[in-house]
């Protein structure tokens, strides 16, 4: 008999709960949003995140349950996020998930919210170890080789903030919606890249460190330029610049991903995070991908972005491996992998 485990996700603005066999078949994944919530705020605000999670949490369960046809009694374990991300987040799951454990009696793993990411590629494609992983979300950006289900080796990552971050703020200081990756990118579609000299952070500098709140600053600098100049902004203008902002955002990723790849070879290039949506960056890890003759893959969407399934996922390869955690299972806001 194969195994079957719930997981529950609440590290940043997403309550998730899923049910994942080790047969790699999803037979539930339940993903309530906040985005509402914190829409207002230009940013995920953490109480209301805390109290959402609170209050969502075992629905989602419930009906991560329901849709698989399964009882708690069921499963064989329970997976939960422990870190790292917002701490009144990562205590709602952790408690939840001590509470399911307890009452049932089922092992409990306690997973990083990085390595569910990481290791979703052998969720939806099956891979072997090893690959290189690149992690570009709102909250992470990093280059990781995974070696195993608890073997990763950080190749770099940013110094300041994250793609998806940089996105955001872009987009607020353009005057465009949130979230703001989709946003800019729909205005760069009618963008000219070239019409804006903006930075390469970090492309001077060995390895495969990034940073983005340099470029961000650029883009506020060349809009208050125009500001001052013309007394707004036009259409155009905020095409160019969202069009110029993530054409550097690409070609700074696609340089880094070729050292990272010259640096640790593996077979297959990953991508994880909701920047992995961005088309112009996924053409250009693709070329990348290819010239150092590795495959290109990126997940399906909703499995790339923050769910829970990857931490059923994550789960069974820990368990899997011998991982039990017990009552004293600690919620950690910081949890390098
Ligand atoms: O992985 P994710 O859903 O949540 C976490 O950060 O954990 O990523 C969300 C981020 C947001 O910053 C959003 O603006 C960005 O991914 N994003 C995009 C695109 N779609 C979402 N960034 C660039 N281009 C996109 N098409
Ligand atoms: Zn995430």
């Amino acid at each position: 008999m194969g195994l079957t485990f719930l997981g529950i996700e609440s590290s940043c603005d997403d309550s998730a709960a899923a049910v994942v066999r080790d047969d790699r078949s999803i037979l539930a994944s339940v993903v309530a949003g906040q985005a509402a919530l914190h829409a207002d705020f230009g940013g995920v605000v953490p109480e209301i995140a805390a109290r959402a999670h609170a209050e969502k949490l075992d629905l989602c369960v419930e009906e991560a349950l329901a849709q698989a046809g399964l009882r708690l009694s069921d499963v064989d374990g329970i997976a939960v996020t422990a870190g790292p991300g917002l701490i009144g987040g990562v205590l709602s799951g952790v408690m939840l998930a001590k509470g399911l454990a307890a009452g049932s009696g089922l092992p409990l793993v306690g997973v990083n919210h990085l390595a569910g990411h990481a290791l979703t590629p052998r969720l939806t494609d099956g891979i072997p170890f090893p690959y290189l992983m690149l992690l570009v979300s709102g909250g992470h950006c990093q280059f990781l080789r995974v070696e195993g289900p608890a073997d990763f080796t950080r190749l770099g990552g940013t110094i300041d903030d994250a793609p998806g971050e940089a996105f955001d703020k872009v987009a607020k200081l353009l005057g465009l919606p949130q979230p703001g990756g989709p946003a800019v990118e729909a205005a760069a579609r009618a963008g000219d890249p070239r019409r804006f000299a903006l930075p390469r952070p970090l492309l001077d500098r060995p390895g495969c460190d990034l940073s983005f709140s340099g470029l961000k600053t650029a883009v506020l600098r060349q809009r208050d330029a125009l500001v001052a100049a013309q007394g707004g902004l036009h259409e155009q203008d905020r095409a160019d610049l969202c069009a110029g902002f993530q054409a550097a955002v690409a070609e700074v990723l696609a340089e880094k991903t070729r050292r990272a790849l010259a640096l640790a070879p593996a077979p297959v290039l990953a991508v994880a995070g909701g920047v992995a949506a961005n088309e112009s960056l996924r053409a250009a890890l693709q070329r990348v991908a290819a010239e150092a003759g590795a495959t290109f893959l990126a997940p399906p969407l909703r499995l790339c972005t923050d769910n829970a399934a990857m931490i059923a996922w994550a789960g069974i390869e820990a368990y899997q491996a011998g991982r039990r955690d017990g009552m004293e299972l600690a919620a950690r806001p910081r949890w390098p992998l």
